[in-house]
């Protein structure tokens, strides 16, 4: 079967994932039997496209680079909303990549849940939804017999929310905690480094690591919607935003910095599920850690959380936690999740 993909929205990790579809294509064929064609986008800014028998996303990537536009696509239908998108081409495989707002987790929850009661499947790096309303989209995915994936919402293409799922089925997890947020992480470790706040925050955006909204980074928001996922899907809890005290970066200075590093010290944005009686619990906030702990060597863009379990004490996964193609392969191996669950039910 040849999947039928839709992106609503089609930013940085939009395109990044497009670019590994594109790339890989005949090495997915080769290899896994996969195939695709992506038969619409769109995108609020960047305009959209239908294409019943699939689009040519080579020359749409270039359109996207040198116009910051898909609207001169000379083929198919134009102009379709994200939800005429969803409910109206015959998409069987949603990528909503549209981008995060933590407080409302709109435009992206009613992407989900329509994209759902409408039968398809759909993967999202978008962390809004699933911090937001995952006990809701999971339970409407199941009722509707499709599926909801959403790896790249925690520590983007670097396996974390599958391990704790699957790898880590039939172990007590006491406690996951870590550093879970690039922008935040790069910024304190080139603040080490002698650059500015500004100069640093600069540079991760530029890479594609900020949020659309870089206060979410710095402020801690995003890694406020990091544990939230963590807890309610990896834990089993059911946390809301108000539940978790939150700090960001933004009271960290130059002086704190320098301060820390003659005790031997370093700031890291540390997020926090812990069990506590029949509770969940969670926090985000800086921490202080001393330089020989092993997050505290975890610098740049680079995230590690680990897992406090009862058999096998802790497991610590560390990769990339942001960026174009690190998140966009989360969606690959989301997609291609999808593609052998269906072949095994054929
Ligand atoms: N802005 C996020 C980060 C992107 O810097 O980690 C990945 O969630």
């Amino acid at each position: 079967m040849k999947h039928r993909l839709a992106f609503i929205g089609f930013g940085t990790v939009g395109q990044g994932f497009a670019e590994i579809l594109l790339e890989k294509k005949d090495w997915l064929y080769n290899k896994y039997g996969f195939d695709y064609n992506v038969v619409a986008i769109s995108d609020p800014l960047k305009g959209a496209v239908y294409e019943e028998e699939g689009v040519d996303l080579k020359t749409i990537l270039n359109y996207v680079k040198e116009k910051g536009k898909i609207d001169e696509y000379p083929r198919g239908i134009k102009g379709w909303d994200s939800i005429k998108t969803i409910t109206s081409t015959n998409a069987n495989v949603i990528i909503e990549v549209s981008p995060t707002d933590i407080k409302t987790g709109e435009p992206g929850i009613t992407h989900i849940r329509t994209a759902i009661s409408n039968k398809k499947h759909v993967i999202t790096t978008n962390k809004g939804p699933v911090a937001l309303a995952y006990h809701e989209l999971s339970h409407l995915a199941s009722t509707n017999n499709v599926f909801f994936k959403f790896e790249g919402t925690v520590l983007a293409g670097t396996p974390l929310l599958n391990v704790g799922l699957e790898a880590l089925r039939g172990i007590k997890i006491y406690e996951i905690k870590g550093i879970m947020n690039g922008t935040t992480n790069y910024i304190l470790t080139q603040m080490e480094e002698g650059k500015s706040y500004t100069e640093a925050l600069t540079v991760a955006q530029k890479l594609g690591y900020a949020e659309s909204d870089p206060t979410a980074d710095v402020e801690g928001w995003d890694v406020l919607a990091k544990v939230l996922i963590l807890g309610n899907v990896v834990m089993g809890g059911n946390l809301k935003p108000k539940d978790v005290e939150r700090e960001g970066i933004v009271g960290i200075s130059k002086g704190d910095i320098e301060e820390a590093r003659t005790q031997d010290k370093r700031y890291k944005l540390i997020g926090r599920v812990w069990r506590e009686g029949d509770g969940i619990k969670a926090k985000v906030g800086p921490e202080k850690l001393d330089t020989r702990e092993p997050l505290a060597q975890v610098g740049g863009v680079k995230n590690a959380i680990s897992f406090f379990t009862d058999d096998l004490g802790e497991v610590t996964i560390m990769g990339p936690g942001a960026g174009r193609k690190e998140t966009g392969f989360a969606l690959m191996s989301d997609l291609l999740g999808i593609y052998k669950s269906l072949c095994c039910q054929c």
